[in-house]
């Protein structure tokens, strides 16, 4: 099993827990916070002070340096509990590797390993009570790094705050979405910021997603930025399509997020021998596909939703409709073995969990 170094974390409990205000048969995502919280500050070149305390308003100066100029990345993860109730975390390295790739891109300081990991550890295991075991809900967990000079000039921030905060909560999606096809805004461009998990990706996705909730859609596929044919992202996630019983996805690069969960569901479709390309899809393809019968699934991968089915596919005034989710075989399969793998059903032969 992966440890992490053990480093000093002062803990100050929270005197009043908060667990019996939470209905778990009735968790939505992202509303409710667990009782505590993990910080640690970056100043003069070093990590300090790391420490657990009650979830809570957090002081800030309105000069705070990430509100102006974004440097603001985040980690999206989740926590299961088994059978005999020990609390798994998925992949936790990965999001590690990840949040300093972005904090190397957004010129922000790498937090070492054993922060992150023993951080996570501490938090999750002090908080294990708010850990869901109902059917469909983890505990989100939601390590963040800022910014925090107070200073508005615009140059990368001296000090930094590492946050681990976390939810429990439900579905993402509570049903299958339907998306709208982007052809006028783009979320990433080669060069720029859409691989790696920076606040500003999100923000700039609100407004077009609202145009498209205006339409009936729930989500838009991004397209790429040069000729709005080549589908990237789907909303917050990566795509995903089977067409004729091949499983496509676009290939990361600049503009796409090195999805956990993409990487998962690539990883179980090859050890079922299924056939994966990771190429460009354009919208067009898709659209033949669908005029031959042969477009079986479309869905979107990310942490918060797992698998998030699409139904209806709108493009150019036109909609089309995707084959009854139901009757989706390889999606359906797949979310069935990441849930197990998570909570210990099935076996972990990539050796993905980390026990708390
Ligand atoms: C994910 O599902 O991986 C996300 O990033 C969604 C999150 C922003 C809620």
């Amino acid at each position: 099993m992966l440890t992490a170094q053990p480093i000093t974390i002062k803990v100050q409990k929270t005197l009043q827990t908060r667990i019996g205000e939470i209905d778990f048969n009735d968790l939505h995502f992202g509303k409710i916070f667990a009782d505590h919280m993990f910080v640690s500050d970056y100043k003069d070149g070093e990590w300090i002070d790391s420490r657990i305390m009650p979830y809570g308003q957090v002081m800030m100066s309105p000069a705070t340096s990430a509100l102006h100029y974004g440097q603001s990345i985040f980690e999206g993860m989740k926590a299961y509990k088994n059978d005999k109730g020990e609390v798994l975390l998925f992949r936790p390295l990965d999001n590690h590797k990840r949040i300093n790739l972005s904090a190397d891109r957004m010129a922000m300081p790498s937090i070492p390993q054993e922060i992150f990991m023993e951080g996570l550890k501490q938090l999750i295991n002090l908080d294990q009570q708010w850990v869901p075991t109902t059917e469909g809900a983890s505990l989100y967990i939601r390590p963040f790094l800022i910014g925090t000079d107070e200073y508005i000039g615009v140059k990368p921030s001296d000090t930094y705050r590492f946050y681990i905060i976390t939810a429990p909560g439900g579905a993402y999606y509570n049903e299958p979405v339907k998306v709208l096809v982007e052809t006028n805004f783009i979320r990433a461009v080669e060069g720029g910021v859409g691989y790696v998990k920076a606040s500003g990706n999100y923000g700039r996705s609100l407004y077009p997603t609202k145009l498209a909730q205006q339409r009936g859609y729930q989500q838009i596929i991004w397209t790429d930025g040069k000729n709005h044919r080549y589908l990237e992202e789907s909303g917050t996630m990566n795509l995903m399509f089977v067409i004729d019983d091949v499983l496509i996805t676009p290939p990361l690069g600049d503009t796409i997020l090195a999805g956990i969960t993409r990487d998962s569901v690539l990883t179980i479709a090859r050890d079922w021998k299924m056939k994966v390309q990771e190429r460009k899809i354009s919208i067009d393809e898709v659209i033949d596909a669908h005029k031959r019968g042969t477009l079986e699934e479309a869905f979107g991968t990310g942490t918060a939703a797992t698998i998030a089915h699409i139904s209806l596919i709108g493009f150019e005034g036109k909609d089309y409709e995707l084959p009854p989710i139901e009757n989706t075989i390889f999606s359906h399969r797949v979310s069935k073995e990441l849930d197990n793998i998570r909570k210990g059903k099935a076996e972990d032969i990539h050796n993905w969990m980390y026990k708390i």
